[in-house]
């Protein structure tokens, strides 16, 4: 995120089962007893979305725009449910897209070097560059294409590697073409080549857009144009430990202002909790599968006294059964005594700021402890990894529960809402519109004074019962823009 002042009002003018006793819980019954607690998802009705629809008539989806309240009322269920398949849709392109990550970054199938961002831009400025770039370029070239032939010789035979068996899912339900083949070779070297240049291309598109919003020279402008930033990509699962960081921040702000209370969060909602698969910055391909945000809330509320540890519940809403299997099998794991792993590796050359180090250096220490992280590939150089064993108690806190927040929302008595509910890098993927149908959905799943906390800038509606109350900017590193401007959206009372 481009860190600058925000004048931040961006307004329309501008569970719980008490089961004791129970000394023998069979697989089953567990599975049982998880699915129990698992709110269900409703759609929103017509009546419940009208006041967006009509709001924000001007820049509604063609296939709603300019139909009477009549036929809004009898077309909303179809729209409704397509648009749920469409939105589900955009994952295959995310999970795509990952894969592209693990070609340019990953290191368990080669012996490539891993590919610079600084690389990545030659390459994409290779059409009109100078001789320097152009030499840069070809340099970054050669190595992605021995990447692309190793990573489909891995993905010919992809061994317990969970991210290839992965990809070679992905790869084949896409193209139909095997990896282990002369002809499958070929096709899929030009195949992943394309989704790179693809890729490229919409980065390029996305620095230019911001770009135009910098040149305005209004920092809120430039929010609001990055908070919706990736509404045409697909929905990618990647997730990062220091956006978690900006969260801790923020809540400790909230906590010295009095706006939150100690011992006041029981119910957390995290939505969109992400699959660190492999990112470009801080993630990487040599440990399992992870996840991080639902551990992090759960750390940061125990460090500043907002929650008690018997007395909390997370509740993980995503609509990605990758992401939403995960967590299950974690939990399942944690119920029969099992612990969960996280690695939290730290380049020392992106120069995080003191506050983030110190928060990567303190990670866990509230819910569980230090054990031997993974062994660092030979390629990678520089690298520090911590890892932290969460206590199973911790993880049987967590209750992962399917759910597309811009459509849906859990059925919850008026007991049941959340105090607290994380969206970080979430709600960029759609436009102002689902945002605000987004809103609707969170402010259904918060309880009256309990807050949203977003990494975005999102459209207060004058009927909206959430508002904007501040917002902390957090600086993550010396590296350009990074870092997260964290709003605190306050639900009203009813
Ligand atoms: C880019 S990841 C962000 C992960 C994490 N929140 C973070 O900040 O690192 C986005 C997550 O949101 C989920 N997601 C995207 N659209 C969603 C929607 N409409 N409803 C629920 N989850 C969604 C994705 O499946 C993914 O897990």
């Amino acid at each position: 995120m481009r860190i600058g002042r925000i004048h931040f009002v961006f307004r329309m003018s501008h569970y719980k089962c008490a089961v004791a006793g129970l000394l023998i819980l069979t697989l089953s019954a567990l599975a049982f007893y998880a699915q129990a607690l698992k709110p269900k998802a409703l759609f929103l009705t017509y009546q419940e979305a009208q006041p967006v629809l009509e709001a924000l008539e001007e820049v509604l989806p063609p296939d709603l725009k300019g139909k009477s309240s009549k036929d809004l009322t009898a077309f909303w269920p179809t729209w409704i449910s397509r648009r749920d398949a469409e939105i589900r849709g955009r994952l295959a392109l995310g999970d795509e897209d990952s894969l592209v990550n693990l070609l340019l970054f990953g290191t368990s199938y080669t012996k490539q070097p891993r590919i610079t961002i600084d690389e990545i831009v030659a390459i994409a400025q290779t059409a009109n560059s100078s001789n320097e770039s152009q030499a840069a370029s070809s340099r970054a070239l050669t190595i992605l294409r021995a990447r692309v032939d190793d990573l489909i010789q891995g993905l010919s035979a992809p061994g317990a590697n969970e991210r290839l068996l992965f990809g070679r899912q992905v790869l084949i339900q896409r193209t139909g073409y095997q990896p282990g083949t002369a002809a499958g070779h070929q096709r899929l070297r030009d195949y992943l080549l394309t989704s790179v240049s693809r890729v490229l291309k919409e980065q390029g598109s996305y620095a230019k857009a911001l770009a135009a919003a910098r040149s305005m020279g209004d920092p809120s402008e430039e929010f609001a144009e990055r908070s919706r930033m990736y509404r045409n990509r697909g929905l990618s699962s990647d997730t990062s430990l220091l956006p978690n960081y900006g969260l801790e921040e923020s809540l400790k702000a909230l906590l010295s202002r009095g706006l939150i209370q100690p011992g006041s969060v029981k119910r957390i909602a995290v939505v969109g909790p992400g699959l660190d698969f492999t990112d470009k910055q801080e993630g990487f391909d040599f440990y399992p599968q992870q996840t991080i945000q639902p551990f992090a809330i759960i750390d940061s509320v125990l460090r500043l006294k907002l929650a008690r540890s018997d007395a909390l519940e997370v509740v993980t809403f995503d609509l990605s059964p990758r992401v939403n299997d995960h967590l299950e099998r974690a939990k399942q794991r944690a119920q029969r005594g099992s612990s969960y792993v996280v690695q939290l590796p730290r380049d020392p050359n992106a120069t995080w700021k003191p506050g983030a180090v110190q928060y990567w250096s303190q990670f866990g220490d509230q819910i569980g402890s230090a054990t031997t992280p993974a062994a660092i590939p030979a390629g990678v150089s520089g690298l520090k990894v911590r890892a932290v064993s969460i206590r199973p108690a911790i993880v049987s806190r967590i209750t992962p529960a399917d759910l597309n927040i811009v459509l849906q929302h859990p059925e919850l008595p008026a007991a049941e809402r959340f105090d607290l509910i994380i969206a970080t890098n979430i709600l960029l993927y759609y436009d102002t519109f689902e945002q605000s149908l987004a809103l609707l959905n969170v402010e259904r799943m918060l309880r009256p004074g309990g807050f949203l906390l977003s990494n975005n800038a999102l459209l207060e509606l004058p009927f909206s019962r959430v508002h904007a109350v501040d917002y902390l900017t957090v600086v993550y590193s010396d590296r350009p823009d990074d870092g997260d401007h964290i709003v605190w959206y306050q639900r009203a009372s009813d």
